[in-house]
């Protein structure tokens, strides 16, 4: 069943940009409005693992793979990716730096954690980082000029075997993919409380970014888009009671001067945003509380019009208000508006665009390549 190889000859990595991919850069315009994933950039970077050690990452086009149909990750969901972002440095703090990406190392350490509970490959970290910068480096007119706008980067790492039988690949392909993006909503958003389905169970993989979590979530969402909403709100999946994240953000609820959120489990993921919004939020005079949410509770402390508020954070969204929350049986329920979320999310981005300092190993400059747009 299986083939010797489902991976094309190995190439060397070359310094310069081709002229071709050069030129299609050029004629490569940002969409407006800007919207997310609305314009995928037409250079990506690839590296395949084979014969058991990964290849140094090449840039090369956005181009279709040639896959076998049987490749591995079709069949079996061996794939798992990461969600990152290069902003605009807008700032003082890094002089000959024209873009700043948020937390790299964070990223990479997460994306391993993801493919060692996939049976896959870790990456060494900073061939990871290296390839972010490069590709970002070569991207640079792609990136955007506006405070909340940034280059979306989307590291993949997909099993490629060609093989039917119920084993892990022994070959992989990395990839990363660019699209310049507004914040994932950019006005306050609905929320769907899901009673039925669960996202993640104890011991599955619901705490790392297998893209068989969100392919899970989609019947789900049926419903949600039926009535107009934006995000399915999950519960924990033993009883439905507590809350556990939203389908790309985890979930926070300001109550009174308390800034609360669910610990950290194998059912949670371990979201960069949501770090870095428990460091960020000391100086806003708000106790930070990690601990299990009742979904009833919050409900009652709403409707009876106690000071909450209810906020998603997450890489593409960066920080998220809810305004609305509602689920099938007919429950609609307005929240009032949201001070603290945009609080934290205009000092998140005011950090992530260098315009304010950050804590130590946030920020990581990028070069512009001589090769890519400046050429
Ligand atoms: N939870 C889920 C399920 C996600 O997909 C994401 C997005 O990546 C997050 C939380 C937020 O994580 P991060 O802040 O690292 O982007
Ligand atoms: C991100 O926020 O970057 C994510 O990876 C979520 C994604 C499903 C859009």
């Amino acid at each position: 069943m299986s083939t010797a190889t489902n991976l094309p000859a190995q190439s060397t990595p070359s310094a310069a940009l081709p002229p071709e991919l050069a030129d299609r850069l050029k004629g490569t315009e940002l969409p407006d409005p800007l919207g997310f994933g609305r314009l995928m950039a037409p250079v990506m970077a690839i590296a395949y693992y084979r014969d058991g050690a990964w290849e140094t990452p090449r840039l090369t086009g956005l181009d279709p793979l040639d896959l076998a149909p049987h490749t591995q990750a079709l069949h079996y969901g061996q794939a798992i990716f990461e969600g990152m972002k290069a902003y605009r440095n807008l700032g003082p703090s890094f002089p000959g730096s024209n873009t700043l990406l948020f937390r790299p190392y964070e990223h990479a350490r997460r994306f391993n954690r993801s493919a060692l509970r996939l049976g896959m490959p870790e990456i060494d970290e900073s061939l990871f980082v290296g390839a972010l910068e490069q590709l970002v480096g070569t991207l640079d007119t792609l990136v955007p000029d506006r405070h909340g706008q940034s280059l979306y980067l989307r590291p993949t790492m997909f099993g490629a075997t060609a093989d039917l039988s119920v084993v892990p690949s022994t070959e992989f392909c990395f990839l990363i993919l660019a699209t310049p993006s507004d914040a994932f909503f950019t006005a306050p958003i609905s929320a769907w409380i899901e009673r039925h389905y669960s996202r993640a169970g104890a011991g599955g993989t619901g705490c790392v970014k297998a893209a068989g979590n969100y392919a899970a979530s989609f019947a789900a969402a049926a419903p949600l888009r039926e009535h107009g909403f934006q995000q399915l709100l999950w519960l924990d999946a033993v009883n439905h009671t507590h809350l556990e994240e939203f389908t790309a953000m985890n979930v926070f609820v300001r109550w009174g001067d308390k800034l609360v959120t669910p610990p950290l489990s194998d059912t949670i993921l371990a979201g960069i945003t949501r770090d870095s919004l428990l460091q960020l939020a000391k100086p806003f005079g708000l106790a930070m509380e990690e601990r299990q949410i009742e979904i009833e509770a919050l409900l009652d402390a709403i409707r009876s019009g106690e000071d909450i508020e209810l906020f998603g954070c997450g890489t593409g969204a960066v920080v998220a208000p809810v305004e609305l929350l509602g689920d099938e049986s007919g429950l609609r329920l307005k929240l009032p508006s949201q001070s603290t979320a945009a609080d934290l999310r205009r000092r998140l981005l005011d950090i992530q665009h260098g315009i304010d300092p950050a804590p130590d190993d946030w920020q990581w400059p990028v070069i512009t390549s001589p090769n890519g747009s400046d050429s």
